[in-house]
């Protein structure tokens, strides 16, 4: 499944952040490629902007079209990105075990990623997430008592325990669903799905990412996007 159908409006004014364009195609093209080359995918579920479920469809006709074994389905999606993981929950097919929730805006995201995800659900765990080592120390804060003063550091966690957390995210169908329908009746509105399942009280594991499957957010990250497809093409 592939959650589209957010603004992106941290990448500045403009089309939805699925819609923009690396090397000439949409980002969200890149993303169900990879998805479709995948031989353990067999249904891409995309939730679209509201507003642009036909759009999406037509671009992604040809896109997957690569692997006539894949299904693709386009749902639209809602105000938060927990709402459309949702809805693309709901358009799931019967008889899928195993469902990769995996972020339109990482395009760049290796098929030996998404197998590795896969693999790991299918041998057993109930939610794997891909992750790399933090290249940055990270100091937790709280917040200053007011905006622009600087911030009290409370804590410097182990970096070496820490890791990046990127998408796909692999999970038991079962166990999915579980936690959003529990998320819907107590409130919370998670951005990471994994989370979802740590919080009730599931195992996640996780497998290693690859610094290819950034997350495309702000200006600087198309341009590394950019550079890293200019690369693999040369
Ligand atoms: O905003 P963020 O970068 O965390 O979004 C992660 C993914 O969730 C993106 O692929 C975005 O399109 C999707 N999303 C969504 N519906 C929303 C908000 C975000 O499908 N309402």
């Amino acid at each position: 499944m592939v959650p589209a159908a957010g603004r992106g409006e941290r990448l500045g004014p403009g089309a939805p952040k699925a819609l923009r364009e690396l090397g000439g195609v949409p980002i969200l093209v890149h993303a169900v490629r990879v998805l479709a080359r995948s031989r353990a995918v067999e249904t891409v579920v995309v939730v679209a902007p509201k507003d642009g479920v036909a759009e999406v469809r037509a671009l992604l006709a040809d896109a997957i079209g690569e692997r006539e074994s894949a299904v693709l389905v386009v749902v639209p999606g809602g105000d938060t990105r927990q709402e459309s993981v949702r809805a693309g929950l709901a358009a799931l097919p019967p008889g899928v075990d195993v469902v990769l929730v995996h972020d339109a805006a990482r395009p760049l995201v290796p098929v030996d990623v998404v197998d590795a995800v896969a693999r790991a659900v299918a041998d057993g765990a109930e939610a794997v997430v891909p992750a790399v080592p933090l290249a940055d120390t990270v100091k937790q804060v709280t917040p200053a008592p007011t905006a622009g003063l600087p911030e009290p550091v409370v804590a410097t966690p182990d970096r070496s325990t820490l890791r990046a957390v990127q998408t796909p995210q692999g999970f038991r169908r079962d166990v999915l669903d579980r936690v959003h329908a529990k998320a819907v009746q107590e409130g919370i509105d998670a951005t990471d799905d994994a989370g979802l399942v740590e919080r009730f009280g599931g195992r996640v594991v996780v497998v290693p990412g690859h610094e290819e499957a950034f997350k495309v957010t702000r200006p600087l990250d198309l341009v590394l996007a950019e550079a890293v497809l200019a690369r693999r093409r040369s």
